[in-house]
């Protein structure tokens, strides 16, 4: 399963491709605001800078809501890298938006999908992902995983090329049940990338080995 982190911060970026386990990145209107409030740097800027740090998709998002006005934004987005993966929301007037930026090659990522057959019909225009966001149906006593699991069922039953991007992450067990499901991505903030690293029994493991190792007085190099 490819990770991508879910923000527009660079810092975060940076370190987390750092670690050599980030395969992409994805962004939202909220969380592109917040960075262009933070650094007083254009949306522009800031999606370029995240194309230089990591080789891998980065999603930005159209904001209009008819289909004219998001290919136009697509298009423009689609400019400024290779990379760029433009995000639509799952509305009709999306999907027109996606089957048109198919035909420019341009790859497009579904966004606020909430159902299968939302996912089903995103495919069916042409979207290279699709984005059911898990955490948001929990919130709303919805069952998060089970959406994901039935996309997953269905594109494998019609071998649909669209990738599944578990969106709207919130912990670790999200993670590891979109990893266990067959999702192709999961995006997760990076508080939640963190933490999967985590384990008490790894700290106390390596806190006994090198307290052990110190009473040797050895060292490994020089
Ligand atoms: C994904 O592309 C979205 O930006 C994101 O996962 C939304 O997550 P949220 O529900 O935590 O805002």
């Amino acid at each position: 399963m490819k990770i991508f982190v879910d923000t527009a911060n660079r810092e975060e970026i940076e370190q987390a491709a750092s670690w050599g386990i980030l395969d992409g990145v994805t962004t939202n209107p909220t969380l592109l605001a917040k960075e262009m409030e933070r650094t007083r740097k254009g949306y522009r800027q800031i999606l370029e800078e995240i194309c230089q740090i990591v080789n891998g998709p980065v999603n930005g998002e159209v904001v209009s809501t008819d289909s004219k006005g998001m290919v136009r934004e697509g298009l423009e987005l689609a400019e400024i890298h290779e990379n760029m993966v433009v995000k639509v929301p799952m509305i009709p007037e999306g999907l027109k938006a996606v089957k048109r930026l198919r035909q420019e090659g341009i790859r497009t990522n579904v966004t606020l999908a909430f159902s299968p057959s939302q996912a089903l019909l995103a495919a069916k225009a042409g979207a290279t992902y699709v984005s059911p966001f898990v955490g948001r149906i929990d919130d709303k006593s919805g069952d998060g995983m089970e959406v994901v699991s039935q996309i997953v069922q269905i594109f494998q039953n019609y071998n649909l090329p669209t990738e599944v991007l578990a969106a709207s992450l919130r912990h670790p067990v999200h993670v590891v049940e979109a990893a266990l499901l067959g999702a192709d991505i999961a995006t997760m903030p990076f508080s939640v990338l963190q933490k999967l690293f985590e384990h008490p029994l790894t700290d106390i493991g390596l806190k006994q080995f090198l307290a052990d190792w110190e009473k040797t007085k050895q060292k490994i190099v020089g």
